[in-house]
């Protein structure tokens, strides 16, 4: 399979939903990659999905919350992309809240083809304490974590840079995270580019 960056997002004009999985039965079985998105409620995981894909496959909502089961994605005949719930969602219960954590951390550690989690962080808040912690547990699952900033849109550019360089130093990241918006369509190829390296196991720590 060539799996660059090009042949990757001509893969994704033919993506569908494939399942919204609660059980690790139903979890794809097959040989391709899969590329998860994980980050808090409301960060913008579906939406960052729905950019990559050009379309709006995977739902989002302005209630966080909402996705309590690993939404699954098939690009092509080329990789998953796995919708992981977000945490953090205060209405949530403590049961509900360790159901997903176990789910989420039994797929980490299973999932013979995950290529790479892609972390979002929302650069607005870069202090977020439910961020920090869940960056630093995803960490420790040692999976190979991207970290993408969402909703650059929401700050001027100079707040934003301030911001990135305070996401690099909370985290301890190597280099800035990937600047995104989905409301403004931009980042999309960067991010693309990530995920093709992340398959090639070019990104793996
Ligand atoms: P859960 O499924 O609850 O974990 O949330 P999520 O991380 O999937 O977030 P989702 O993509 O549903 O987005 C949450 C809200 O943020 C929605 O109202 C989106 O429209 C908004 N949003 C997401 N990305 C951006 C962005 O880049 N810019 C702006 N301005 N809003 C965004
Ligand atoms: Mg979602």
């Amino acid at each position: 399979m060539n799996d660059s960056k090009e042949m990757l997002m001509k893969a994704a004009q033919n993506s569908h939903f494939v399942l919204g999985a609660v059980s690790p039965e139903q979890w794809p079985q097959d040989d391709l990659p899969q590329v998860a998105f994980a980050g808090r409620s409301n960060v913008g995981k579906s939406s960052l999905l729905n950019l990559l894909l050009g379309r709006r496959l995977a739902k989002t909502s302005q209630t966080p919350g909402k996705t309590r089961e690993i939404n699954f994605f098939k690009i092509d005949e080329s990789l998953y992309f796995a919708d992981l719930p977000g945490f953090g969602y205060a209405k949530m219960g403590g049961k509900e809240l360790e159901r997903m954590r176990n789910m989420t951390e039994q797929y980490l550690r299973s999932c013979k083809n995950l290529a790479g989690v892609i972390f979002l962080l929302d650069v607005r808040h870069p202090e977020n304490k439910t961020d920090i912690e869940s960056f630093a547990w995803f960490k420790s699952l040692s999976t190979a974590l991207l970290p993408v900033a969402t909703k650059c849109d929401k700050l001027g550019m100079q707040q934003r840079q301030k911001n990135m360089a305070e996401l690099k130093r909370i985290h301890s990241l190597e280099e800035m995270p990937i600047p995104t918006s989905s409301f403004k369509k931009t980042g999309a190829e960067l991010v693309w580019a990530q995920i093709a390296m992340l398959i090639k196991g070019e990104n793996k720590k």
